[in-house]
């Protein structure tokens, strides 16, 4: 037990990170059910829809589950109510200022969770009154801190500036990796890229398998000049490349960029003309497994690298 696994009501501190396109109601009830806090990310969700994760969730666990919300959202408001009005408990925000929603929030009885990328909002995150903060490092997948800061850099610098409950993310799918980030003061873990890869994700085949073949240096940071995202080498990633090498405005990396590429990618499978986003660390996953199957796995590689640890090996 520790701050945690007491604030959400959960038996193992390991919370599978919401994701658009891949984190719909049947990832985040397995993770629930197995014991961690599963997300159902809104990020890619009509508000209808997300309704009806909501429903499917509830009908599949009765443990506690979360939902995310990326705060640039063109629908925010709607889904805000829509997740109060289906009872809703724990909200993980991201991408905006933790001021804006969290009194609101949290006058509706909800726990809220604030993901930062640096020490400065960490401090915003005390102010506005968290509940707990995510600290994500740049190496992890989707969209990333200007401050490209990695999370063994980011979770100490967090550390001294807040005392609120914390969570690590961004390269950490092993059990080793959580006590890593817990000797750096986590006391949860936050997995993106190796849920995303599971078989309840409902990113398409085609992505999981491609993402298995990937390798060292095959995710790059692009984009920064709109909202910097961690790219995966491949048609999108080298039209992008070569638009920012010729010094493409930002208005001209939008029109590149359109709509719905990351559905067309990740959700789609469209290896060429789709948005592919994963973390670095899918360089050492390499084949699928279920959500259960992948929290058993961090749970015993943990308490195994814990032992190990104490015994001085
Ligand atoms: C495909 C994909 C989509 C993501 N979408 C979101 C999102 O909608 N909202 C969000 O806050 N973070 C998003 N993230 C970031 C994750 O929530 C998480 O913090 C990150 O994946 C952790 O690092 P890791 O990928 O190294 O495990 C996404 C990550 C991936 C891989």
């Amino acid at each position: 037990m520790n701050r945690i696994t007491t604030l959400f009501g959960i038996q193992y501190p390991i919370i599978q990170a919401g994701m658009v396109w891949c984190s719909g109601w049947r990832l985040a009830a397995a993770v629930s059910n197995a014991g961690g806090l599963g997300i159902i990310g809104a990020g890619s969700l009509h508000p209808d829809n997300l309704r009806e994760h909501i429903r499917k969730c509830k009908a599949a666990t009765d443990k506690p589950f979360a939902v995310n919300f990326p705060l640039f959202y063109p629908q925010l408001d709607e889904i805000m109510h829509i997740a109060v009005e289906e009872g809703v408990k724990i909200a993980f925000t991201s991408a905006g200022n933790p001021k804006t929603w969290t009194g609101w929030l949290k006058e509706r009885g909800v726990t809220v969770v604030h993901v930062v990328s640096s020490a400065k909002f960490a401090r915003k995150c005390e102010e506005a009154g968290v509940d707990a903060i995510v600290a994500e490092g740049f190496e992890a997948g989707g969209h990333n801190g200007r401050e490209e800061t990695t999370t063994f850099c980011l979770l100490p610098a967090v550390r001294q500036a807040t005392t609120l409950p914390l969570i690590a993310a961004g390269g950490i799918a092993t059990g080793e990796g959580i006590l890593a980030a817990r000797v750096l003061g986590a006391e949860g873990a936050q997995v993106g890229t190796r849920f995303a890869l599971t078989h309840e994700s409902s990113a398409s085949q085609a992505f999981k398998d491609y993402c298995f073949g990937i390798g060292e240096g095959d995710t790059k940071l692009h984009l920064r000049k709109l909202s910097p995202v961690r790219l995966i080498k491949g048609g999108f990633m080298d039209a992008v490349s070569k638009a920012e090498d010729a010094g493409a405005s930002a208005e001209e990396l939008q029109a590149l960029l359109g709509k719905g590429r990351a559905k067309k990618g990740i959700f789609e499978g469209d290896l060429e003309e789709g948005e592919l986003e994963i973390g670095q660390i899918a360089s050492i996953i390499n084949h699928q497994q279920s959500a259960a199957e992948v929290m058993q796995d961090l749970v015993d590689g943990y308490h195994k690298a814990l032992e190990k640890m104490q015994g001085g090996h």
